[in-house]
């Protein structure tokens, strides 16, 4: 029953809040020479091309980053450089017309270290495949081709004591949910310390409102939530926005998003932008 294929939205604006809010937590953890891990549940194909099929079906990518890449903003440095340095191992002049991208295990490997170490899931063979591929000769990085909410329990807590552990599942299944805030509580019962960036589309506001909740309620400490809209919600009829919940954030995050989100939304966006930067639970 998996249908949902990443290649159809890589490079949208919801890639591009997500992948910030990751580069920005991975250059954090960086900044201490001591190793993390990086957990990826839902890693998708890892590197897409902007002129496949799938990417040309609705040509996402013209609501994300390449709107940025032909005017960049301040802030969005780093991301950015990540997507230049995103180039095919088999032939580097080989770069397709529209440019890849690199999805969520790609800018992991890009940015990791010789000391990190990453494990990424993915259940889609195909996709399973081309990440495996991606990541065979590369010894810090293991590709699993099973569950990721499962997987995750059971490699927490990670031996590094430090991690960011990327949630991102595509929400085609609605229990999606629900496990990811059961599969946190747990999670954070294991590993307390670690930092969880949970994705989320906006399709239908009730689910995130539930989802929040569910969160504040949890007695987990130290979450924020950042989102990006290109329109006001509408009820089910597609995502018009999509945020990202950090549990144990970097203390820099909240305020370099206080200053990015508006202008990037402008930028994205225009008037019909919408955006939040809030502290779900304090310290
Ligand atoms: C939104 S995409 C991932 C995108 C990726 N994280 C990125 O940012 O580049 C979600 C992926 O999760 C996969 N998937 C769905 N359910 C899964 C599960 N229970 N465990 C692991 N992967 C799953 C789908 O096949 C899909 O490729």
């Amino acid at each position: 029953m998996l249908s949902y294929r990443h290649a159809f939205h890589a490079g949208n604006f919801a890639d591009v809040l997500k992948h910030l809010v990751q580069v920005e937590i991975l250059n954090y953890l960086k900044q201490k020479d001591k190793p993390f891990a990086y957990i990826d549940t839902h890693a998708g194909a890892g590197i897409y091309s902007l002129s496949s099929e799938e990417a040309g079906k609705n040509e996402e990518f013209r609501t994300g980053i390449s709107i940025l890449k032909g005017k960049p903003l301040a802030g969005t440095e780093d991301y950015l450089e990540v997507v230049a340095g995103c180039k095919p191992e088999w032939d580097k002049s080989a770069v397709p017309a529209a440019g890849l991208y690199p999805g969520s295990p790609r800018i992991a490997q890009q940015m990791l270290r010789a000391q990190d170490s990453a494990h990424l899931f993915e259940l889609h063979p195909q996709d399973f495949r081309r990440l495996d591929a991606m990541v065979a000769r590369d010894r810090r990085m293991h590709a699993h081709n099973s569950d990721g909410f499962s997987g995750l329990l059971g490699l927490l807590p990670v031996a590094e004591r430090r991690a960011l552990v990327l949630i991102d599942p595509p929400y085609e299944v609605k229990s999606d949910y629900d496990t990811l805030v059961e599969t946190v509580k747990k999670a954070h019962r294991k590993f307390a310390t670690g930092v969880y960036a949970l994705w989320y589309p906006v399709v239908d506001r009730q689910r995130i409102d539930k989802m929040e909740k569910a969160l504040i309620n949890s007695g987990i400490p130290r979450i924020q939530l950042f989102e990006l809209g290109v329109g006001e919600d509408t009820e089910g009829r597609g995502m018009t926005s999509s945020g990202m919940i950090v549990i144990n954030p970097p203390f820099t995050l909240m305020g370099n998003m206080q200053k990015l989100l508006p202008q990037l939304t402008q930028r994205l966006a225009g008037d019909n932008g919408v955006w939040r930067c809030e502290e779900l639970v304090g310290e």
